[in-house]
């Protein structure tokens, strides 16, 4: 049974894999066995991802794209057709946006956090999509999506959040469209966890010195998640151990939406 959660000669990409989460995952998928392709904006974090992925003996080309260009998206799966010919794997994991309240917001930065959080992951499914379709072997999209997405959660975090419910529904829409084609789509949602910009929030004079314990409040399990929390469910989701898993949004927690504490509002 343990042999259906190996990812051996799969060939992944995962954006936004230069930090954080997806960086996780993408090195993750590598220990799992598979080749990856890497993008995101960061070329240093990218070089640093692709060290950690050969030195578990994995393949890892690395791609600069910002996942709002459509045609930086197209350039990224031409590279993965030239450098494994398909795709059985798409992680997606950028994020973006200016924390603002919502009666202050500017387009521009509503503009900014749909096209990275929401448009980007779309045209890299549909991207991925193609080739999974064209291939007839089926494939496995995961997209980070939030509890952001599930519950409101304030503190300005009003366009992320639209843009996350928007990711769980197209996670929903997509498992739909190609399960006949053997297509799973699944999301993630994680609660707070120890990124380098989680941390880079938790730590600026601008928050609010409480807030962690706020947040604690909302997590069953009492603590804020590490990146590594979320790579066994990333794996699991990936592997063919989920063969009938898809259009599921998997909370990764601490029982978080359990509680239904997401919100836990405050300024
Ligand atoms: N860390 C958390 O607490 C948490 C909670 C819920 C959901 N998430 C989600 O997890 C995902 C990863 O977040 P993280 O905390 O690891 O963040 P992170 O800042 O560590 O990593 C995000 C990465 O996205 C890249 N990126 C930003 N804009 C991009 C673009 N336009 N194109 C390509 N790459 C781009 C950044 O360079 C960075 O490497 C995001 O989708 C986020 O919404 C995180």
């Amino acid at each position: 049974m343990l042999k259906r959660f190996s990812l051996d000669g799969k060939k992944a990409v995962a954006t936004g894999a230069a930090s954080g989460l997806s960086q996780a995952i993408a090195i993750g998928f590598a220990s799992a066995g598979a080749d990856l392709v890497i993008a995101d904006i960061n070329h240093d974090g990218l070089n640093e991802t692709a060290k950690s992925i050969r030195a578990l003996g994995q393949k890892a080309e690395v791609c600069q794209c910002d996942i709002a260009d459509e045609a930086a998206v197209e350039a990224l799966f031409n590279r993965v057709d030239e450098v494994y010919g398909r795709v059985d794997i798409l992680l997606n994991g950028p994020f973006a946006f200016n924390r603002e309240k919502p009666e202050k917001l500017t387009l521009a930065d509503w503009n900014e956090a749909i096209a990275v959080c929401l448009t980007g992951f779309f045209t890299c499914a549909q991207q991925a999509g193609l080739r999974m379709i064209e291939r007839g072997m089926g494939g496995s999209i995961i997209s980070i999506g939030s509890i952001a997405g599930a519950s409101a959660l304030g503190r300005g975090n009003f366009p992320y959040s639209v843009a996350k419910a928007g990711v769980h529904q197209l996670t929903r829409e997509l498992a739909v469209e190609w399960a006949r084609h053997g297509i799973r789509v699944n999301a993630l949602l994680p609660a707070q966890m120890r990124t380098p910009s989680v941390n880079r929030w938790l730590e600026d004079p601008a928050t609010d010195e409480g807030l962690v314990a706020h947040l604690l409040k909302g997590i069953p399990m009492n603590r804020i998640g590490a990146p590594d929390d979320i790579v066994g469910p990333a794996i699991f989701l990936a592997s063919e151990a989920a063969a009938f898993v898809t259009g599921t949004l998997l909370p990764v927690d601490g029982g978080n939406l359990a509680l239904n504490a997401g919100g836990s509002h405050r300024w």
